[in-house]
């Protein structure tokens, strides 16, 4: 079978060095005789998994000693509720900046818990830039901040960590380890798995300890912070073979040099795409400015929607699969986590140079 590249936006590509292990240790993990699905999560072997796994993960993203990494279940938008009901009270205010799609989400579950001040929004750009921080609104005694440093959807990052003198709250899902990112300046990270960490079903958070233990008394169990600080994420039975192969993934990172060296490649990606789109004359166009454009998640327009099926039916047939646009907003999308290739970029921008030559 000829190569393919797969630019879906989640789950998505997983590197292929982990694929192949996971394959050599399906049946049998390190002797064990036994696949880690089939392992007691609280039996030796699995504790040496998950204590790797955090170990490797506090290397990648230097978390300082003050922070619990927490491996749970429930993906983001769990945590659109946990977050109001651990870290603000009845009748609290908390701040939210408005990007787009997942933002817009988390407000509105955020809404059925708190007082959301909107400090920020991109909507009069339609989503396309992100206001300056210096416009942004504070609440004076916001419980925090909350921000989504990547929009999946729209294709709009944040280039930089936002100030706050409360705790700062992001989601993370789709650029967390595309780039090193100081830790200490956030109460509480998070971050769905299947983008740029490993499989659906795994949810990954970190979080600042003073920030646990306030949860209000109505919060269930399984939504408080502590709980799972507590049990060192055993609480209940986690995802054992989600963190297994998020574990691999976060070596195959260091063995790539870490998150300094991942971000160069991940810079050469996006700029490769961007280029492609900047220099087709129209052709193709990004509908996000350029100092917030993402280098996650590039989402581009035919000049003319009427190629679209040819344009995505040529794609698959040369190998480039799962580059429709989400249904909200249609065109294309080209995710470019850090498991995508440069190999694979740099075939997608050869091909629609090429269907731009005979198509424009
Ligand atoms: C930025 C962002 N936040 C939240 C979510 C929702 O994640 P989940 O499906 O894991 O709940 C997604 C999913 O794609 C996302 O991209």
């Amino acid at each position: 079978m000829s190569p393919v590249f797969n630019f879906s936006a989640g789950p998505a590509v997983l590197p292929r060095d982990v694929l192949l292990t996971v394959q050599d240790e399906l049946v049998d993990w390190h002797g064990s005789g036994m696949c880690v699905m089939e392992m007691s999560h609280r039996g030796r072997e699995f504790t040496q998994i998950i204590h790797e796994a955090e170990a490797d993960l506090r290397k990648l993203l230097n978390i300082p000693s003050n922070y619990r990494v927490l491996f749970m279940q429930g993906g983001a938008h769990f945590q659109f509720s946990m977050l109001p009901l651990n870290l603000s009270r009845e009748g609290d205010t908390v701040d939210y900046v408005n990007t787009g799609h997942w933002s817009k989400i988390a407000i509105k579950e955020a809404r059925r818990f708190a007082n959301v001040l909107i400090a920020a929004s991109g909507e009069e750009s339609h989503f396309s830039s992100i206001p300056a921080e210096a416009s942004w609104q504070r609440s004076a005694n916001a419980a925090y901040l909350h921000y989504c440093s990547n929009e999946t959807i729209g294709g709009v990052e944040f280039p930089f960590i936002p100030h706050s003198e409360v705790p700062l709250i992001c989601d993370m899902s789709s650029n967390i380890l595309s780039r090193p990112v100081d830790v200490s300046k956030f109460g509480l990270i998070y971050a769905g798995a299947q983008k740029n960490i490993g499989p659906s079903g795994l949810t990954l958070v970190i979080v600042r300890e003073d920030l646990l233990g306030h949860a209000r008394p109505s919060t269930p169990t399984m939504l408080d912070y502590s709980v799972h600080a507590d049990a060192e994420s055993l609480y209940n039975t986690p995802p054992t073979f989600g963190i297994y192969v998020a574990g691999m993934v976060f070596k195959w990172l260091l063995e790539q040099g870490g998150l300094a060296a991942i971000e160069q490649v991940n810079i050469e990606k996006a700029a490769l795409l961007y280029e492609a789109i900047d220099a087709s004359n129209g052709f193709y166009t990004c509908p996000v400015e350029k100092p917030f454009r993402s280098r996650m998640n590039v989402p581009f327009m035919l000049h003319d929607d009427a190629l679209d099926d040819a344009f995505l039916g040529d794609a698959k047939a040369a190998g480039l699969l799962q580059l429709k646009g989400h249904r909200s907003v249609g065109g294309m999308r080209a995710s470019i986590y850090n498991a995508m290739t440069l190999d694979g970029v740099q075939t997608l921008a050869s091909f629609m140079r090429e269907f731009a030559r005979t198509h424009g």
